[in-house]
C-alpha cells in the first residue's frame, strides 16, 4: 500500500516490489489499480466529456444494469499499436468496457464505448474485446447491449482496425435472429460505429449528443461542398425521420431505463418465448371506450393508438419508430401478460394507406417478432397502397412485396382484427387468412372489398352511368347497391374469410384467449438455405 501503482495517461505500472507484497496487500493494490483505470486516462479526458453533457461509461452501466450485477473482463487489455505516438499510450481497456450483468434478474451481455480514451475509437484490441463478449452473448444465449459512443475506426491502427469491424458484421449478422442486440448511441458514431447498429434490432439514439454518420461533416463538405453540422448531418431527430433509429429519447437516463423495459419484452434468445408476467389487468376486461373512438364513416381519421392503448395491459406499449412511415404503427406490448407485437394502419397518416417506408417498416417487425417467437396481432383499417407516381416509379411492388413476404414467412401465432376498411392488396398483404394468419376478427364496422364502394361502382357501372339521363343518381344507387351486398363483414364471414364478427368492446378478451390457445403452435418451414426477400 506504501508503493502505489502508477497510472500514467492509463498506464498502470506495478511498482518494483510487488513480489514482496502479501495478499491481502495484493488486493488493495488490485482495487487501486481498478479504480485508477475507472478514472479514465487523464482528469482532463473526462472535463470533456462532461462538457459534452455525457455520462461516463460507468454511469450508463450502471443505469442500464441491475445494481452491482456487472462483470467486466478484459479490463486490463491494451493495444500493441506503435505508430503515431501509440507506444507511449497504452490505456487498460483500451477504450471499451465489456462484460455482462443482469437486467431484471436476466443475464444481458454489453460493450460500452469510453470516448476518452481515443475517443472512442475501434483498434485492434478494442475490437477483439467486442468480437469476445458477442461470442459469449451467442453461447450463452443472452442479449448485447452495446453503448456506442466511438468515433469509428482508429485512424492509428489501419487496416487492422478496419478487420476489427469486419468481425463485428460478421458477428452481428450471425446473431442476428438468435439474441436480441440492442444498439444505444450516446455520442458521436462514425463510420463502422454507425453500420454495426444497423445490423441489429434496434437503434436507440439520445437528442443533441448522439450523431450517426458514414461520412462526417467534413468530408462531406471536402467532397460535395455542402456544410452541415454533426445534428443536422446525423442527429437524433434526424434518423428518427430517416428509419435509422427505432427510439429516441432527450437524455440518457430516460433512455436506458427503457433499454431496460425493452428487455423485459424480449426473450433472451430464439429457443425461449419472451418471458411472461403476472396479469395485473383482467384479460377479459371490456373496453366500451372502443365503442367511440372508430367511426363506422370510414372517411373519419382516429388514432390507432386509442385503440392499442385499450386492448394491452394497463394501456402501456413501446412504439418503434415513432416518426417514421407514421401511416403503419408498430408496438410492443403485453396482452394477459404475454409480450406481443402490435402492427396496424394509422388513419390518421394518409388514411393508413401502404407507403414504401411503412411496408419495409411493417416487414422489418413482422421478422423481429418472428424470430423472437412474438405473436403478431394486426389491426387493419387500410384504404391500399397510396397510389401516385412517387410511390410507382420508387418501386412500392418491390418494397410493398417485403411485408407481404415477411408475413407469409412468418410462423408464430398470428391474429388479423379488422377495424373498418380493408380494401384491395393492402387487405391481402395485412395478415390476412389467405396468407396464413392463424384467425382473423371483425369488428361490425368492417368493410372487405377490393376497393371503396365509390371507386368500385365508377369502374364497374362506367357505362351504365355515362348513358344515363340522370348520371349522378345512377351512380349513387349503385354505389349504395355494392355497399350493402359486399361492404360488410358477414360477406367474409359467410366464406370463412373472418372467423367471426366481434363487437369492440370484447376485443381484448377474444385476443387474450387466442393467444392462450396459440401458445403450443409448431409450425416448420420445408429445408433450404434461405428465401430470396425482395429485401
Ligand atoms: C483515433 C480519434 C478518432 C479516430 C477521434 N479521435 N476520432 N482517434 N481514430 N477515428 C480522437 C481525437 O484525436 C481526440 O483525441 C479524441 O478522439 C476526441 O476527438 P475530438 O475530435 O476532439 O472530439 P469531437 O470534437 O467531439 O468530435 C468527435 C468526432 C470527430 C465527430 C467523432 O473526432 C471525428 O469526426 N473523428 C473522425 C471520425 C472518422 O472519420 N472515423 C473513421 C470512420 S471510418 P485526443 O487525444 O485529442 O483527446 C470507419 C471504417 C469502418 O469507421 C467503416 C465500415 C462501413
Amino acid at each position: 500500500a506504501d508503493q502505489p501503482a502508477i497510472v500514467d495517461q492509463g498506464r498502470v505500472t506495478l511498482p518494483e516490489s510487488t513480489a514482496a507484497m502479501d495478499t491481502r496487500t495484493r488486493v488493495i493494490e488490485l482495487q487501486r489499480i481498478r479504480e485508477r483505470i475507472r478514472e479514465g486516462p487523464s482528469a482532463k479526458a473526462t472535463e470533456g466529456q462532461r462538457a459534452r453533457r455525457k455520462l461516463l461509461v460507468h454511469e450508463r452501466i450502471e443505469l442500464l444494469l441491475d445494481p452491482d450485477s456487472f462483470v467486466e473482463i478484459e479490463g486490463m487489455r491494451k493495444h500493441r499499436a506503435t505508430g503515431f505516438g501509440m507506444q507511449e499510450r497504452k490505456p487498460p481497456g483500451d477504450g471499451v468496457l465489456t462484460g455482462w450483468g443482469t437486467v431484471h434478474g436476466r443475464t444481458v451481455f454489453v460493450y460500452a464505448h469510453d470516448f476518452r480514451v481515443f475517443g472512442g475509437s475501434l483498434g485492434e484490441a478494442h475490437a477483439a474485446k467486442i468480437h469476445k463478449v458477442m461470442d459469449l452473448a451467442e453461447a450463452a444465449g443472452a442479449p448485447l447491449i452495446s453503448l456506442n459512443d466511438g468515433a469509428g475506426a482508429r485512424i492509428q491502427e489501419g487496416v487492422t482496425a478496419l478487420a476489427g469491424y469486419g468481425g463485428i458484421f460478421r458477428r452481428n449478422v450471425r446473431a442476428s435472429g438468435v439474441i436480441p442486440q440492442i444498439s444505444v448511441m450516446l455520442g458521436p458514431c462514425a463510420g463502422g460505429a454507425a453500420y454495426s447498429p444497423a445490423l441489429t434490432d434496434f437503434v436507440f439514439m439520445v437528442r443533441d449528443i448522439a450523431q450517426m454518420f458514414v461520412t462526417g461533416p467534413d468530408v462531406v463538405e471536402a467532397v460535395t461542398g455542402e456544410r452541415v453540422s454533426h445534428d443536422g448531418l446525423g442527429g437524433a431527430d434526424v434518423h428518427a425521420a430517416s428509419g435509422v433509429a427505432t427510439f429516441v429519447h432527450d437524455d440518457e437516463e430516460s433512455c436506458l431505463a427503457d433499454v431496460r423495459y425493452l428487455v423485459s419484452l424480449l426473450p433472451s434468445n430464439n429457443r425461449e418465448p419472451a418471458p411472461r408476467v403476472q396479469c395485473p389487468d383482467r384479460a377479459d376486461r371490456p373496453s366500451e371506450a372502443l365503442l367511440d373512438v372508430v367511426s363506422a364513416d370510414p372517411t373519419r381519421a382516429y388514432d390507432i393508438r386509442d385503440v392499442i392503448v385499450e386492448l394491452v395491459d394497463d394501456g402501456e406499449y413501446l412504439e418503434l419508430h415513432e416518426s417514421w412511415a407514421t401511416s403503419i404503427v408498430c408496438a410492443l406490448a403485453r396482452i394477459d401478460g404475454e409480450t406481443v407485437g402490435l402492427i396496424a394502419n394509422q388513419p390518421r397518416s394518409l388514411a393508413g394507406a401502404l407507403t414504401i417506408a411503412s411496408s419495409e417498416k411493417g416487414a422489418r417487425f413482422v421478422q423481429l417478432c418472428d424470430a423472437f417467437n412474438i405473436p403478431l396481432i394486426t389491426l387493419v383499417d387500410v384504404p391500399g397502397f397510396l397510389p401516385g407516381t412517387d410511390q410507382e416509379h420508387g418501386g412500392i411492388i418491390r418494397h410493398g412485396a417485403k411485408l407481404l413476404y415477411a408475413y407469409c414467412n412468418a410462423t408464430v401465432p398470428r391474429i388479423q382484427v379488422i377495424l373498418r376498411k380493408a380494401y384491395g392488396g393492402a387487405y391481402i398483404v395485412m395478415d390476412s387468412r389467405s396468407i396464413g394468419s392463424d384467425l382473423s376478427f371483425a369488428w361490425p364496422t368492417n368493410e372487405i372489398a377490393v376497393m371503396g364502394a365509390e371507386g368500385a361502382a365508377n369502374v364497374i357501372f362506367r357505362k351504365e352511368i355515362a348513358a344515363a339521363t340522370d348520371p349522378a343518381a345512377v351512380r349513387a344507387a349503385r354505389v349504395d347497391e355494392y355497399r350493402e351486398q359486399l361492404m360488410h363483414p358477414y360477406y367474409a364471414a359467410e366464406r370463412g374469410l373472418v372467423d367471426d364478427v366481434i363487437a369492440p368492446q370484447e376485443t381484448r378478451s377474444i385476443l387474450a384467449r387466442s393467444l392462450r390457445m396459440l401458445r403450443g403452435k409448431q409450425a416448420e418451414f420445408a429445408d433450404r438455405k434461405h428465401g430470396n426477400p425482395p429485401v
